[in-house]
């Protein structure tokens, strides 16, 4: 037996590590994609379960501001057909050279629009999964974005909605001495420090279903993303990655770990 059998026999890594059970998820969550990591691993479990109860074939995926694919371009690759609205000429350029290199292309499309204004570059209620990452904390006004990510997705289509959240931004700033900004966050209505803020506003759980839910789409699940990841010594994070990962994805589901995270993961579905 070659030293690499033995090794995957006895559950070791090339690296020395235990292959764990996540290294197993990873590989068939993501095969061809980017490794999880606390900022995917949780939002890809998600996404796979809903993945799994659709019947087998090829899903349209609406990705609003999705930037450069990081998702998008996995799940092309994974036989769906993607479209990417995003207000970033560069990040879409970028995207299509990405999508070209993974060899999917053709199942990527790339619009520049307006997120609040999908119904002229989407036809309504045709999507079955939209994405909106990281999105509605910056844009001017998140319930027309929001109301309009409902009115894409077809009756039981599902939408993956991630946010940031202010728990761990308050947490944040504390802990950087910055006390002020701490209290600034914890007490604005929108959870932002002002102008000068990168965000316009922060989320806490409730916050954000009431969001999705004014617009139309019934809340099935919220998990933390990324709760501690932040939180560590990087020492400690990059010399556990797979440890981290599993942590991360074992407290992302429960209360009061799951609202400390950095960003808030809400799925939710239009009802049928
Ligand atoms: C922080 S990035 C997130 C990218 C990607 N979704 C991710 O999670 O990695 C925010 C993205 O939203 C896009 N964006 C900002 N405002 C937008 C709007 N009003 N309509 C559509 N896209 C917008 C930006 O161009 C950028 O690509």
């Amino acid at each position: 037996m070659t030293e690499t059998a033995g090794r995957r026999r006895r559950g070791i890594s090339a690296r020395g590590l235990r292959v764990t059970t996540l290294d197993r998820v990873e590989h068939i969550l993501n095969p061809s994609g980017p490794p999880l990591t606390p900022r995917t691993a949780v939002v890809w479990s998600v996404l796979r379960a809903e993945l799994d109860r659709r019947p087998a074939g090829e899903l349209t995926v609406l990705d609003v501001g999705g930037g450069t694919g990081g998702f998008a371009v996995p799940l092309a690759r994974a036989g769906h057909r993607v479209t990417v609205v995003d207000a970033s000429p560069d990040a879409l350029a970028a995207l299509s050279r990405r999508a070209a290199e993974a060899g999917v292309a053709g199942r990527v499309r790339a619009l520049q629009g307006d997120g609040d204004a999908l119904a002229g570059l989407v036809e309504p209620a045709s999507v079955d999964l939209a994405l909106c990452h990281a999105v509605l904390e910056v844009v001017d006004d998140p319930s027309p974005v929001a109301s309009a990510l409902a009115g894409a997705l077809r009756p039981g289509g599902a939408a993956s909605v991630l946010v940031a959240g202010r728990a761990a931004a308050v947490l944040g700033r504390a802990m950087n001495g910055h006390l002020d900004l701490a209290a600034a966050l914890a007490t604005d209505p929108a959870g932002s420090t002002g102008p000068r803020d990168t965000l316009r506003r922060r989320f806490d759980a409730e916050g954000a279903a009431a969001l999705l839910t004014a617009a139309g789409l019934t809340v099935e699940e919220i998990h933390g993303v990324r709760v501690l990841a932040g939180l560590l010594p990087a020492a400690v994070a990059d010399g556990q990655p797979a440890a981290l990962v599993e942590l991360e994805r074992t407290l992302a589901a429960r209360p009061p770990w799951r609202d400390i995270a950095a960003q808030l993961h809400l799925f939710a579905r239009r009802p049928a």
